[in-house]
């Protein structure tokens, strides 16, 4: 077995005892990437309804209002695109649409419920690109690139 048989079998393993551990939060598509990846590092697509893309536009955006000025909450309105690397866990990278949407900040809304801006003044979208690095059996979770205009 050469080097890349056993890299494949030490992320296969990684996998398991994560999943062992209960943690197994790697979406099925996530899985997929892992078990055939022959040069780890490279960029593959991804479903943009992956559960694991939407958990890391969430916190992409969570970070966004964080560091934003606004007096409302934006949320994203579309995910254009998604791709995945597998870097000690998983590294998304992804086009993101955010808009305003009619909630205040300062009511701590939950997200969800939290309608458009309808049109109107405040009616506005921005086009984002994030990088959200995420090590699933640490429960880790960190947005490393946030670019929004
Ligand atoms: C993405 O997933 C959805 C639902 O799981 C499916 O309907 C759609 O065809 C998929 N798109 C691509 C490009 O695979
Ligand atoms: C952002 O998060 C930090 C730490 O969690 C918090 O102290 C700060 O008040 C937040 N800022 C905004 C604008 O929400």
């Amino acid at each position: 077995m050469g080097t890349g048989g056993q890299r494949h079998l030490l992320l296969v393993t990684a996998c398991l005892v994560a999943c062992c551990a209960g943690v197994c939060g790697l979406s099925s598509q996530v899985a997929d990437a892992l078990s055939f990846t022959v040069q780890p590092g490279s960029l593959k697509p991804i479903n943009t309804t992956d559960s694991g893309v939407q958990r890391a536009v969430k916190a992409a955006t969570y970070e966004y209002n964080n560091r934003s000025n606004d007096e409302f909450i934006f949320r994203a309105s579309e995910v254009d695109e998604a791709e995945v690397q597998v870097v000690k866990g998983v590294k998304y990278f992804l086009e993101v649409k955010i808009s305003r949407t009619v909630c205040h900040k300062r009511d701590h809304p939950d997200l969800d419920n939290c309608d458009f801006q309808p049109d109107g003044r405040l009616k506005q979208t921005f086009r984002c690109h994030f990088e959200v690095w995420v090590i699933p059996w640490q429960h880790w979770i960190k947005t490393t690139a946030l670019l929004c205009h």
